[in-house]
């Protein structure tokens, strides 16, 4: 595959195709960190689509980092009301604070300090390090995975695990235009590269594409839920029917969200366990749960009772209510 070919049909692709999305506004140095920003953590969980009004109208109530460091919260949430996953608007928010208050108002530049800032994970701090720093990293969303995989046609557990696609960035080619070569990737996916259909009769690099040339565009995933773990939730009810909760802070999904006390256990044990066990698929984990009642109060300084009769107030995570369907029936 010739590098310089292929990296230029792309930016040339995307010069004359790419979406007139509001944060790809030519912008300050400064306003570019606080677009990318606030519009990745918004398309996080939303589709493009979605975000674009919302977008416009948080740049118009809240236009900068220090702004949204100091922003009341019912503000913050007024503008964010219908995205939906609020921890995003929270988290948000956060993160601007720590950036003026640590790192002189200027996002990190290293995926490292990024990562350690709420709300952001490894697909948003590989965006922001090749959309804001022009550093050659692909962010691997569902879209750019595919492209990826489909150009080499990668099927093999091995090829597609990410550490490999990761390793693909070598198809950037020698051009100093990461930030926008990341973008153009996104946008192929988006636009031309789709699931069931692609348009390869639009893509500008179907010549070089080993799937176009095998008429195979079929995706394989690595299987997500192969991590199975085992857990004891312990089900503690007092004499006022209520029954005993923490804020979970355990997983790194749904925090502070309410959940039983659940300890990790080994496959052996949860074996040994007697009465019903619940299975559930969440975040990337196959989570098998014993369940075992307890008379004593568990103690754990953030726990809280919660009666049946208050549970609709409550956001609850699906494995919490499957515990409690269980347990409200024995
Ligand atoms: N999805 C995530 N980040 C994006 C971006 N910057 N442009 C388009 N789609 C995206």
């Amino acid at each position: 595959m010739k590098k310089q070919n292929i990296s230029n049909k792309i930016l040339n692709w995307y010069d004359n195709n790419k979406r007139d999305l509001p944060w790809r506004k030519k912008v300050s140095k400064n306003q570019r960190q606080y677009f990318t920003l606030v519009s990745e953590f918004m398309l996080q969980q939303t589709q493009v689509k979605t975000v674009i009004p919302y977008f416009n109208n948080f740049i118009s109530k809240i236009p900068n980092l220090n702004r949204l460091s100091k922003v009341r919260d019912s503000k913050l949430m007024k503008c964010w009301e219908g995205l939906g996953y609020y921890s995003r608007a929270r988290n948000l928010k956060k993160t601007a604070k720590i950036i003026i208050d640590e790192f002189q108002g200027d996002l990190p530049s290293n995926e490292e300090d990024l990562k350690s800032l709420p709300g952001i994970g490894e697909y948003t701090s590989r965006a922001i390090m090749a959309i804001v720093f022009n550093k050659k990293i692909i962010p691997l969303d569902g879209n750019v995975e595919r492209v990826i995989k489909r150009i080499f046609n990668l099927k093999k557990n091995k090829e597609i695990s990410k550490e490999n696609l990761y390793k693909k960035k070598n198809f950037f080619g020698e051009n100093n235009r990461a930030s926008d070569y990341a973008q153009a990737i996104m946008e192929i996916g988006a636009l031309i590269c789709k699931p069931l259909d692609p348009l390869c009769n639009k893509c500008p690099i179907y010549k070089n594409c080993e799937s176009f040339k095998k008429k195979d565009f079929d995706i394989v995933s690595i299987n997500k839920f192969n991590k199975q773990k085992f857990f004891e939730a312990s089900i503690f009810k007092n004499k006022y029917k209520k029954y005993f909760f923490l804020k979970n802070q355990k997983f790194n999904f749904l925090k502070e969200m309410p959940i039983f006390p659940m300890k990790e256990i080994t496959k052996l044990k949860y074996e040994n366990h007697i009465g019903k066990k619940i299975n559930i698929k969440i975040s990337n984990m196959d989570m098998r749960i014993a369940l075992k009642k307890t008379k004593i109060s568990p103690k754990f300084k953030n726990g809280f009772l919660i009666g049946l009769n208050e549970l609709s107030s409550w956001t609850l995570p699906s494995f919490t209510k499957k515990i409690l369907n269980t347990v409200k029936r024995t």
